[in-house]
């Protein structure tokens, strides 16, 4: 179990509240004049991470690299489809499954469903062009074809790290593995081909000025319907499911968000807000008055994916003033506290307690799941306190302690003008296994402070950074979060768009 990386892995943050971000092509290959020209195959796929994979199944005729594109997103579509079907197949004689292999099927089902919608909602947009798009129109397009290879590496991590001794699990298994890596490596050539066809070289001055904006006030916020959750019955429900199951379902043109109050208490669910929930807004009663907890883990039978306390699939969800927590935490094989589709979670409030791990692991703190450089992901901890929680404290510096460590090849996180404290290892980061992904990921420090932040005995990489300039951490802002531009101004949740 332990060549897993995650179950090798054990992970165990205590509070997390990252901003995820979404890096503006930094790595990607951004479009160029010559777009709109025919080329061969040959030419074009020079540019995808795979090229003989890309010239595999490009088709043999001449056209212009969006004509390409959209010939690699329709087959993308296709294959989710037939992906989408197997897993219901099996899903449906499940009786040889174990409860762990069927877990694992259901996250893939769930997360194909979304594949399905993200590819067919950037055809959609993709299908009437050969112009490269509006910068907002070209983000939104660039975050779903981006989280269609994170979710299906999600399936395929699931499907991986589900052991079982029945013999059934086993071809099905290696089946799936093969026919989930195969379409990542098809899914990966329709990013690379949409960020060299349709993305703009430069944002639009609009997207880059977008400053720094405070609201304080729900008053703010268009609301279209509000209830309250409340343990001892107060409330109009007593679990946060229940709230999240009388919201709306999303329609077309719906307006507003629908707010949920959650008195303070601890709730002891699993919250999954489906992805037909758009613009629900949870808000506590503060940082560890509201906490939601939960205690599933890989042990137990849970995918790493579904052992989260709390599942977001819906777009522009907020959650404000609470605590999410996993109690599994040290002693069972790590949960993550919140996985986010698109990874847009926003939290304002930033304290990271990395806890004690079980004895002679070491902690890391994050661990980026970026596996395409042409993905648009990754976790920025901005203006966030590290501390060790009492039981890592206590433990007079014998655990080490990590920023992060390359879980994925493309990892990228950067910490900025946050409190660092003493407990992290001067080295700052450490490797995965081997010299695995060094040179890809990106990993940077810009003006922390505290005890830990000294970068002088950092890692030599070359994939990490200690950057000196504004202009280069501002792109790891909430600014650049630009999907979150669009709705964020209109939530009332406290923010600040550009460094702080
Ligand atoms: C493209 O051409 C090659 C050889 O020239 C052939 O083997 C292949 O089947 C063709 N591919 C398609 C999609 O027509
Ligand atoms: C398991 O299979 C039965 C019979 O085909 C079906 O009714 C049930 O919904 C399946 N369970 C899941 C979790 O798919
Ligand atoms: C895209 O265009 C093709 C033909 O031009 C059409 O068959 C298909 O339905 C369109 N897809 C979407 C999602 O609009
Ligand atoms: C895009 O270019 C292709 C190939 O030149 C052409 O067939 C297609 O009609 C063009 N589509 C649009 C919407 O301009
Ligand atoms: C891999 O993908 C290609 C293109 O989508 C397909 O033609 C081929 O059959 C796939 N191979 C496997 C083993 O699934
Ligand atoms: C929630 O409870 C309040 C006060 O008890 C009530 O006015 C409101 O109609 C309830 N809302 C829903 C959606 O049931
Ligand atoms: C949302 O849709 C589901 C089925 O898709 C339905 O069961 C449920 O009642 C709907 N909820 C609301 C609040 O409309
Ligand atoms: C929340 O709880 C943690 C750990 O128990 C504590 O260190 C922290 O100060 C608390 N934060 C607030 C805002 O009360
Ligand atoms: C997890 O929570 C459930 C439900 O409250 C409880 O029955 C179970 O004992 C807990 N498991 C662990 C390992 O704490
Ligand atoms: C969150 O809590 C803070 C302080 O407890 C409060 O000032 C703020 O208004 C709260 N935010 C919302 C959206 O309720
Ligand atoms: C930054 O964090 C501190 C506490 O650590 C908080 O007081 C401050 O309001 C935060 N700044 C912004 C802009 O959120
Ligand atoms: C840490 O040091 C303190 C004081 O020196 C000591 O009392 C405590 O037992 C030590 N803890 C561990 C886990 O070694």
């Amino acid at each position: 179990m332990d060549s897993q990386p995650f179950s090798a892995f054990k992970l165990s943050i205590f509070i997390l509240n990252v901003i995820p971000i979404f890096l503006l092509a930094s790595r990607s290959l951004a479009a160029d004049a010559s777009y709109a020209t025919p080329a061969s195959k040959e030419t074009i796929c020079k540019f995808t991470p795979n090229p003989s994979y890309c010239k595999y199944i490009l088709p043999n005729h001449t056209t212009n690299v969006c004509d390409y594109g959209r010939y690699a997103v329709r087959k993308s579509l296709s294959q989710s489809h037939k992906l989408l079907n197997l897993v219901n197949k099996y899903l449906q004689r499940n009786s040889t499954l174990s409860k762990s292999a069927v877990h694992a099927l259901q996250d893939c089902q769930l997360l194909a469903e979304l594949n399905v919608d993200f590819l067919a909602s950037s055809l959609e947009t993709l299908n009437n062009t050969n112009q490269t798009l509006p910068s907002s129109k070209a983000e939104d397009v660039h975050t779903l074809l981006s989280a269609v290879l994170t979710n299906q590496q999600t399936c395929l991590d699931g499907v991986q790290e589900t052991s079982s001794s029945s013999s059934s699990w086993g071809n099905l298994q290696n089946g799936l593995s093969v026919l989930l890596s195969n379409d990542t490596n098809l899914y990966s050539v329709s990013l690379a081909l949409f960020t060299k066809g349709w993305v703009p070289k430069k944002k639009d001055e609009e997207a880059i000025t977008w400053r720094k904006q405070i609201l304080h006030n729900v008053d703010d916020v268009l609301v279209r319907g509000t209830v309250t959750v409340s343990q001892d019955g107060s409330g109009n429900f007593t679990t946060i499911n229940d709230a999240v199951t009388a919201a709306p379902n999303s329609t077309k043109g719906l307006k507003g968000y629908f707010l949920i109050y959650i008195k303070a208490g601890v709730y002891e669910e699993y919250v999954n807000v489906a992805k037909n929930k758009n613009y629900l807004m949870m808000i506590g009663e503060g940082i560890n008055k509201t906490v939601i907890t939960g205690n599933r883990s890989v042990v137990d039978g849970w995918t790493t994916f579904n052992s989260a306390t709390f599942v977001v699939v819906a777009p522009c969800f907020v959650a404000v003033n609470m605590t999410f927590r996993n109690t599994a935490g040290a002693i069972k094989h790590q949960a993550w506290t919140s996985y986010s589709e698109t990874q847009q979670l926003y939290s304002k409030t930033c304290n990271i307690y990395p806890r004690l791990p079980m004895r002679g692991q070491f902690n890391a703190i994050t661990a980026q799941g970026r596996t395409d450089p042409n993905q648009n992901t990754g976790i920025s901890i901005h203006n966030c306190t590290i501390r060790a929680a009492d039981d890592l404290a206590s433990d007079n510096g014998t655990t080490k302690t990590y920023l992060g460590r390359p879980w994925k090849e493309y990892s990228t996180t950067i910490y900025m003008k946050s409190f660092i404290d003493g407990f992290i290892d001067g080295a700052g980061w450490n490797k995965w296994n081997g010299d695995f992904a060094l040179s890809t990921l990106y990993y940077a420090e810009y003006k922390n402070k505290g005890p830990g932040s000294n970068t002088s005995s950092r890692v030599t990489w070359p994939g990490y950074h200690v950057l000196k300039k504004a202009k280069e951490a501002k792109k790891f802002t909430v600014s650049y979060f630009l999907l979150g531009k669009k709705w964020l101004p209109q939530t009332g949740v406290p923010f600040s768009g550009g460094l702080i």
